[in-house]
C-alpha cells in the first residue's frame, strides 16, 4: 500500500502527487541519470522539524555537479520547497525525497538538451527497517555483490543508477531470509550496507570506515562521529576487515532512514548475544532525542517548518541539556 502524502513539489509548484509525472522516455528512467536525497522530518515540541536539512541539500547539489545536472532552482528554493511540503501535507513524522533528473529530449546516452526535472515528494515513513529493528537489531548477510569502486562510479554521489548495486545486494539478502545486506568493496574490506554506513564497537571505542572504502559519506555517520567525540568516545576512522566485524563487541548501521540500527547477527555469527550493546543503545537514544528536538545544544541541526517564528516558540520547549 502506498504511503505517499497528497501533495508533491514539482518543478517549483505544489501539486497533487498523481499530477507530478514524467515521460516514459525520460533519460533518467532509461539510464538512471538522476540524483536524490532522503531527509527525515520529526515531530518535536515546536512542531515538525527536518534533520540536517542544509547538509542534505548541499549533498544533492554536490551529487548533481558530478553528473553535470544543473539544478534550475537555488538552494533556498529547494529548502523552502521541502519545508512547504511538510507544512502543506500537515505531516510531523515523515520522509522527504527530493530528486533532480534528466527528463526527455533524446535517447542518446549523452543527455545533451534533456531538461532537468526537480521534484520533492513526502511520505509517511516510520523506521525504515521497522521499530523492532531499532529495539532488537537486525540480521545481516555479507553480499556476494561487491560495492562498486570509486574508479567506476563516484561513491560519494547519491545517484539513482548507482542504487542498482544496492538493489542486487538487498534482494539477495531478503531471498536468504536476512534483513539487510552488507557489501564488501573491491579490496575485500567492509564498505557499507545497501543504504547504510556501518560502525563497530571494540573495547569501548568506535570504528568506522571512510571514503576510500567505497562508501557514501553519510550524514548520520557524520552525526554519530560528532556525538561520539562530544561524549569522549574515541572514534577510529580506518578500513574495516571482516575479522574486525566478527570480533566486534557491538555493530550498528547508520542512515537517515535506518537511524541507528543495531546489528545482532552477521550470517551465522551472533554479536553481543544477539542484543543491542550499551554503546549502540546510548548513541541511538542520543540520536533519537536530538532528532526529536529534546536536546537544546543540538537544536541547530533541526530546521523547523515554523523556523521564522521558532525563536518565540522555543520558550515553550520542554528541552534538556546533556
Ligand atoms: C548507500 C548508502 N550508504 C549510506 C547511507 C547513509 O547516508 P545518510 O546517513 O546520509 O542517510 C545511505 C542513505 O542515504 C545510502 O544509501
Amino acid at each position: 500500500m502506498s504511503n505517499h502524502c497528497d501533495l508533491t513539489w514539482f518543478n517549483g509548484e505544489i501539486m497533487p502527487f498523481n499530477k507530478a509525472t514524467t515521460n516514459v522516455m525520460s533519460h533518467a528512467l532509461h539510464y538512471g541519470s538522476g540524483v536524490f536525497e532522503g531527509i527525515k522530518c520529526y515531530k518535536t515540541h515546536s512542531g515538525p522539524a527536518l534533520f540536517k536539512l542544509d547538509s542534505h541539500i548541499n549533498r544533492l547539489y554536490a551529487s548533481a555537479e558530478v553528473y553535470k545536472i544543473d539544478i534550475p532552482y537555488s538552494f533556498e528554493e529547494i529548502k523552502q520547497g521541502c519545508l512547504d511540503l511538510v507544512q502543506h501535507n500537515n505531516i510531523d513524522n515523515g520522509y522527504i525525497r527530493p530528486i533532480a533528473f534528466y527528463s526527455y529530449d533524446s535517447l542518446a546516452i549523452h543527455p545533451k538538451e534533456c531538461p532537468i526535472t526537480v521534484s520533492i515528494a513526502a511520505f509517511y515513513w516510520g523506521a525504515y527497517l521497522g521499530q523492532d529493528a531499532l529495539k532488537n537489531g537486525i540480521s545481516v548477510t555479507i553480499s556476494p555483490w561487491k560495492k562498486f569502486h570509486s574508479s567506476s562510479f563516484p561513491t560519494t554521489a547519491k545517484a539513482c543508477g548507482q542504487y542498482l548495486n544496492s538493489l542486487l545486494a538487498v534482494r539477495d539478502a531478503k531471498d536468504k531470509g536476512y534483513d539487510e545486506a552488507l557489501l564488501l568493496n573491491q579490496e575485500g574490506t567492509i564498505a557499507e550496507g545497501a543504504g547504510q554506513n556501518i560502525f563497530l564497537v571494540k573495547d569501548g571505542e568506535l570504528f568506522t570506515n571512510t571514503e576510500d572504502s567505497s562508501i557514501l559519506m553519510g550524514i548520520t555517520r557524520d552525526t554519530i562521529i560528532q556525538l561520539a567525540k562530544n561524549n569522549d568516545i574515541n572514534v577510529n576512522i580506518c578500513r574495516l576487515s571482516l575479522e574486525q566485524l566478527f570480533n566486534a563487541d557491538e555493530a550498528f548501521f547508520t542512515g537517515t532512514a535506518s537511524e541507528v540500527t543495531p546489528i545482532s547477527i552477521v550470517d551465522g555469527l551472533i554479536i553481543n548475544n544477539g542484543k543491542p550493546g550499551p554503546l549502540t543503545k546510548k548513541l541511538q537514544r542520543l540520536y533519537l532525542d536530538i532528532v526529536h528536538g529534546k536536546i537544546k545544544i543540538y537544536n541547530n541541526w533541526l530546521t523547523y517548518t515554523s523556523y521564522n517564528n521558532h525563536c518565540s516558540k522555543s520558550k515553550e520547549l520542554k528541552i534538556y541539556d546533556i
